[in-house]
């Protein structure tokens, strides 16, 4: 496997959770995971991107992170991780893990000795603990889960905390807090671990002072504050001691492409995710938009883009891509507008061969390879993210992305696991089709595409990172080409379009008339003389 991977890698994002049920318990786990390695193997993805696997109250899904350096009982043990690390590595699987620096659980140790040794403590400077003002909490932030982003605790000093009040702000400028973090990398590094996708990436330092959220500028005391690139620094060079490559990836949600590039500048992270991508409407004229703005942010650090479609907080393309407005904001989650399941499947899979045919790494969540719908009916009771409970339920929250997946058989839970037992959250009832099984060998499903385009993007050397050309299309049509010999077109204007002369189809995301390529629909081409550049 080459130094550089990371660069064009296809990474498959597993929610731990919601993948495989080995023991039967209702909850996906580690034993589940490695039974379907080979499954992943097949797929041919070159790495997994793991949700926070450690022990932790779930209270936000394993976001609230109660020991570093161990697993979740409920997924499986230390010992078993290190098996499963060697068994993929074993087939050419590289392994990525998430590591949460923002916060931690209240039931870390250093968050209970925090409460119990009182104000004024050096136990409390691990953390945001502050006196209230005038009878409330210090300053006027927001919880990004609603509500206020200080907790009362039982002797009157608040606690900061930018998501749920069982996660507490860790304080950067305590050196301690970096002492550990950069030891908590070298154990995961020290097992096999190739790289970790870092939670909150722009959120670890707070400004001085913590003055309220008052810009008109909308920026925020607690986001993107030049020192966060110092803890980077750090953490790039403990990544470099090791001889191969390992490797981070950002979360940060930032309006600024400027300002996000300076996360992948050399010495700090290697990549990060692309949400303007993510959240760019089924238009062709925004997403060349998004493409050219992500290549040309990237460019001068020399960091390869990534394009994402999903992952464990928004909701399921294949929703998004079917209603009237198919862009993505958290602020819209609350409305469950009608959606055409048919037309975002359509869209869905011209998109997937639109994002494995862009330069750079591509992110694949869970289901979304089995065209997975978000789950929109999922009862009020059985809802678990905080964002629904500290919403008081006018954001649905996440957990419609959550549900875990569908293998085989015909009804729940259509071979989770094969002790029959209640998935932690209920699967719908019209999933037999969607299962792996029923997918498997049916040429025409989403699971078939998936596995011929990423055996393609290997096997085409000019897929992967690397340099693209836009192609002269008409209006409402994207094309590129990657090397002379491979292009890509998208059709997403409402009709039927001719397809490029000369050019052989290599695959296609739905069934083509004749020569003209329809509409919400995608092929790859074999060009056989070399097609006119437009600007690019
Ligand atoms: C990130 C995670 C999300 C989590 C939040 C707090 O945005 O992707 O799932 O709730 O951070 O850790």
């Amino acid at each position: 496997m080459s130094d550089n991977w990371w660069r064009g890698a296809a990474i498959y994002q597993v929610y731990v959770r919601s993948f495989a049920d080995g023991d039967g318990d209702g909850t996906g786990d580690l034993t589940g995971v490695r039974s379907k390695l080979q499954y992943l193997a097949d797929l041919g993805i070159d790495a997994i991107w793991f949700n926070p696997w450690y022990p932790s109250p779930m209270d936000d899904g394993g976001y609230d992170v109660s020991d570093y350096r161990d697993i979740e009982p409920v997924f499986g043990s230390l010992a078993e991780a290190e098996k499963l690390i060697e068994e993929a590595h074993g087939l050419g699987i590289r392994i990525i893990i998430d590591i949460v620096p923002n916060h931690c659980s209240d039931e870390h140790p250093w968050f209970r000795a925090a409460l119990a040794a009182g104000p004024g403590s050096p136990e409390r400077e691990r953390f945001w603990f502050r006196d209230g003002v005038d009878g409330g909490p210090p300053n006027n932030w927001q919880s990004r889960f609603g509500g206020s982003a200080w907790t009362q605790a039982p002797d009157g000093q608040w606690f900061l905390h930018l998501y749920s009040s069982r996660q507490p702000d860790l304080n950067w400028t305590n050196p301690q807090v970096h002492t550990e973090f950069a030891d908590i990398l070298r154990f995961w590094f020290n097992r096999g671990v190739d790289g970790f996708r870092i939670d909150v990436a722009d959120g670890l330092v707070k400004q001085d002072g913590l003055p309220d959220v008052d810009d008109p500028d909308g920026r925020l005391p607690y986001s993107d504050l030049d020192g966060v690139h110092e803890i980077y620094r750090e953490w790039r060079k403990i990544a470099d001691s090791y001889e191969d490559k390992r490797v981070f990836v950002g979360e940060m949600w930032l309006p600024d492409p400027q300002r996000f590039a300076m996360y992948l500048r050399p010495d700090e992270l290697h990549s990060a995710f692309n949400f303007d991508f993510l959240s760019c409407p089924w238009d062709a004229k925004r997403l060349r938009e998004v493409v050219d703005a992500t290549r040309d942010a990237h460019a001068p650090v020399d960091a390869p883009a990534t394009w994402v479609l999903s992952n464990h907080d928004v909701t399921r393309h294949v929703t998004r891509y079917g209603r009237a407005d198919t862009s993505f904001s958290f602020a819209d989650r609350q409305h469950k507008a009608p959606t055409d399941r048919q037309l975002g499947l359509r869209r869905a899979r011209a998109a997937a061969l639109l994002t494995l045919a862009l330069p750079g790494g591509v992110y694949i969540y869970q289901g979304e390879e089995l065209g997975l719908s978000e789950a929109e009916d999922l009862a009020d009771e059985v809802r678990q993210d905080p964002v629904f409970r500290r919403t008081n339920g006018t954001d649905i929250g996440r957990d419609g992305c959550r549900v875990p997946l569908p293998w085989s058989g015909t009804e729940s839970p259509y071979g989770f696991n094969t002790t029959g037992a209640a998935p932690w959250l209920p699967q719908p009832d019209d999933w037999s089709a969607a299962t792996v099984a029923a997918q498997t060998g049916d040429e025409d499903s989403m699971l078939e595409l998936y596995r011929s385009a990423l055996r393609l993007r290997h096997a085409e050397p000019g897929l992967g990172d690397g340099p693209m050309t836009w192609l002269d299309v008409p209006e409402g049509v994207l094309a590129f080409a990657r090397d002379d010999r491979f292009a890509c077109v998208v059709n997403l204007s409402g009709a039927a379009v001719p397809m490029p002369p000369h050019t052989e189809v290599l695959l296609a995301s739905g069934p083509l008339e004749g020569t003209d390529l329809p509409s919400d629909t995608a092929v790859w081409l074999r060009t056989h003389q070399a097609m006119g550049p437009s600007s690019s």
